[in-house]
């Protein structure tokens, strides 16, 4: 594996980490659970941090997806067709950088968003972030290409 995909990889690998630490972190289960009394861990029942962390993981992950897109149309490499577990995957990161955005837009004073949507939109998210999760157990350990 190329040196920068290494790089992207372990980008991945972390930023996809924290999002879910900090998704997570959204709902008062660390707290209840006694994981944040868990010395170095108090962190996660602090809600604007973690607010804010998901935030600035959302970005990374924005991002990182930007250049791997602009990279594979820059630079496919010779007879390379896109795989179904990659296609998997990317619909699934896009479904969560939608939603997500949605979201970002919800939290904006003001917004008309009914209940329905807020709790359509919630549901959608967590359901996104599960899949990839899974995705995630299902393909552990298995080298998988960004493209
Ligand atoms: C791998 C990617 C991601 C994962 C695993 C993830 C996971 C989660 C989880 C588990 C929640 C809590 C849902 C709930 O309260 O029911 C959440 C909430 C949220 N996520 Fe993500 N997320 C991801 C990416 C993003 C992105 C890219 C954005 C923004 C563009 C985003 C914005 C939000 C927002 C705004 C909330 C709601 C916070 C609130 O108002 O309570 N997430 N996320």
């Amino acid at each position: 594996m190329r040196l920068n995909e290494k790089i992207i990889r372990y980008i991945y690998i972390i930023t996809f980490t924290f999002l879910t630490l900090t998704g997570f972190a959204q709902m008062p289960i660390f707290k209840r659970y006694h994981i944040a009394d868990i010395p170095g861990l108090g962190w996660l029942a602090q809600f604007y941090i973690t607010h804010a962390m998901h935030y600035i993981f959302a970005v990374i992950l924005i991002g990182l997806s930007t250049y791997i897109c602009v990279d594979y149309i820059l630079n496919k490499p010779q007879g390379y067709t896109i795989t179904s577990r990659v296609y998997a995957k990317s619909i699934i990161i896009l479904g969560l950088i939608i939603t997500g955005g949605l979201m970002v837009f919800k939290n904006l004073s003001g917004t008309p968003y009914s209940p329905f949507m807020i709790s359509l939109l919630d549901l959608s998210h967590l359901t996104l972030c599960m899949a990839l999760l899974f995705y995630f157990i299902l393909l552990l350990g298995r080298s998988v290409r960004f493209y």
